[in-house]
């Protein structure tokens, strides 16, 4: 299930725009991998062009390759929907389809998938995921209520379990901790610790308390100044970039000097 990633030479546009240049990144399977740096310097522009959601937006493209266990997603044919399948997604703000139950945001991404499930197959697929999302006692009694009825940091669970549901090989996470508080934060962290056992993770952080707990490997991106593309300027185990960072600039950032 877990898959490893390579990026090789990428960069990112927004029309005539670079937002992102030249990263080159080997990202391991079962690992938690945490993007850091100053606003505007990439982070979710990069980490979006991981599932190709980047194209979504009119006029932006990539060049370079993005390859997962060796097949790249952005290779002759290869279908977008499937991409995103593969790669998941858990956003900022957490955002449950607001008219559904629980029930059925947990099966949304299933059903989009145009998968038929039995009843029974799609009720082992919501307990599964409610579990794996570590959601299943505080919601079982009240399935088929609506999503929207959770606090954030259920919802948020909620948005994981969704993303989990279609059994990707990779999570993609940007800030997905920003909208909660303390106890959700770490109930979300506690839960990344989990997942990585299954998913290869990666998670955008303004927060290094929460990049030292939760990640292996830590990439710290940085811009030149306004309208300079963003750059990967070191990646590297996180003890390494939180205790004797190579680059000056990512000592700079860690230690709260600028950003
Ligand atoms: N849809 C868009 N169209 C044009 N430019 C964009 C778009 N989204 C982002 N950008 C630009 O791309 C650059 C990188 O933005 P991005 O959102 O990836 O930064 P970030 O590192 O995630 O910042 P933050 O920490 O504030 O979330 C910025 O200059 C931003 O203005
Ligand atoms: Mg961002």
């Amino acid at each position: 299930m877990s898959k490893r990633i390579e990026v090789d030479g990428l960069n990112v546009y927004y029309s005539k725009f670079k937002a992102v240049e030249g990263v080159d990144m080997t990202i391991e399977p079962r690992t938690v991998t945490a993007f850091i740096g100053p606003s505007g310097c990439g982070k979710s522009t990069f980490l979006r062009t991981l599932n190709r959601m980047h194209e979504v937006i009119p006029g932006a493209y990539v060049e370079g390759s993005v390859k997962i266990d060796g097949d790249d997603l952005y290779g002759q044919g290869v279908d977008p929907v499937l991409v995103r399948r593969q790669v998941g997604m858990v956003f900022q703000r957490p955002n449950p389809f607001p008219t559904m139950s629980i029930r059925d945001n947990v099966l949304a991404g299933v059903k989009l998938n145009n998968k038929r499930v039995s009843k029974s197959e799609s009720d082992d697929i919501v307990e599964r995921s409610l579990q794996g999302a570590n959601l299943w006692n505080e919601v079982k009694d009240r399935l088929e209520k609506p999503g929207m009825g959770l606090s954030g940091g259920q919802q948020q669970r909620l948005c994981i379990a969704r993303a989990i549901a279609v059994q990707p090989d990779v999570l993609l996470m940007d800030e997905p901790c920003s909208a909660l508080d303390p106890i959700s934060t770490l109930a979300i962290e506690d839960l990344i610790e989990e997942l990585k056992k299954e998913f290869t993770i990666v998670i955008v952080t303004h927060n290094m308390q929460q990049a030292s707990r939760v990640s292996d490997k830590t990439a710290f991106f940085n811009i030149a100044g306004t309208g300079a593309p963003g750059k990967l300027i070191e990646f590297d185990d996180t003890a390494t970039i939180f205790s004797n960072p190579s680059v000056q600039a990512t000592e700079d950032y860690v230690s709260g000097r600028f950003g």
